[in-house]
């Protein structure tokens, strides 16, 4: 997630962070930013072992909401994981079928807030600066906690971009709002790891990994 691409001002006439149509255009180039496409083979193993280290050890069954091209769900699936994957943009979707080609990954069309999938289905549900967009985060979690199995998580990486007028949500108002359904929450910063972003960076960049009760 760049800076430019969260904020308000970029997204112009092809609508809001929340629309479609943006994120359609915006997908022919989305890999173009090394955190998203992940070509760097650095930056890729960089995110390859945070993400080995957030979801659980043998192979579980993902969810991948609001998955944008499939560059985490692509790393999710080759560590074994039964994935599923979601986006609201056609174009998205398009993009992450093909790098997804042959994983037994599926990927549907859909809103993250109410995915085409059934309750209580997942080990995790996997997030990657998606939440922060979605109108109404908190009844959101609710929903998501619901497509949980008992003792499942959510993994949850988000941020809050920019200088002037960030956009996003910070880790304390997001652990705010799972609180009331999680019984654990960690909370990992990563904006001081360059490795993960191909550059230093200075704003407010996380995971929060929302652990569920087992019964
Ligand atoms: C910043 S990109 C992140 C993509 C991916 N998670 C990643 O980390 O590479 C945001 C993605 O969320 C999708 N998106 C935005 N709102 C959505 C919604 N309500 N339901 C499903 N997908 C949505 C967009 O189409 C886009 O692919």
């Amino acid at each position: 997630m760049s800076a430019e691409t969260g904020s308000t001002g970029s997204a112009g006439s092809t609508g809001s962070t929340g629309s479609t149509e943006y994120w359609d255009a915006a997908a022919e180039r989305f890999d173009d930013e090394p955190d998203h496409g992940l070509r760097n083979p650095g930056i890729r193993a960089a995110w390859d072992e945070r993400l080995r280290s957030w979801l659980p050890g043998g192979a579980s069954d993902v969810l991948d909401l609001g998955c944008g091209t499939g560059s985490l769900t692509l790393l999710a699936a080759r560590q074994g994981h039964r994935v599923t994957a979601v986006d609201l943009s056609p174009r998205m979707v398009e993009q992450a079928r093909r790098k997804l080609d042959g994983t037994g990954a599926r990927v549907l069309e859909g809103d993250a807030a109410e995915p085409p999938v059934e309750a209580g289905q997942f080990d995790v549900v996997l997030v990657r600066h998606v939440l922060w967009t979605l109108r109404d985060p908190a009844e959101v979690l609710r929903h998501w906690a619901r497509l949980l199995r008992p003792g499942g998580r959510m993994v949850l990486i988000e941020g809050r971009w920019g200088d002037i007028s960030p956009v996003g949500i910070a880790a304390d108002a997001l652990a705010e709002l799972a609180a009331p359904l999680a019984g654990h929450i960690r909370v990992e910063q990563l904006a001081h790891d360059p490795a993960l972003w191909g550059k230093a960076v200075h704003d407010e960049r996380y995971a929060a990994v929302v652990r569920f009760a087992s019964v």
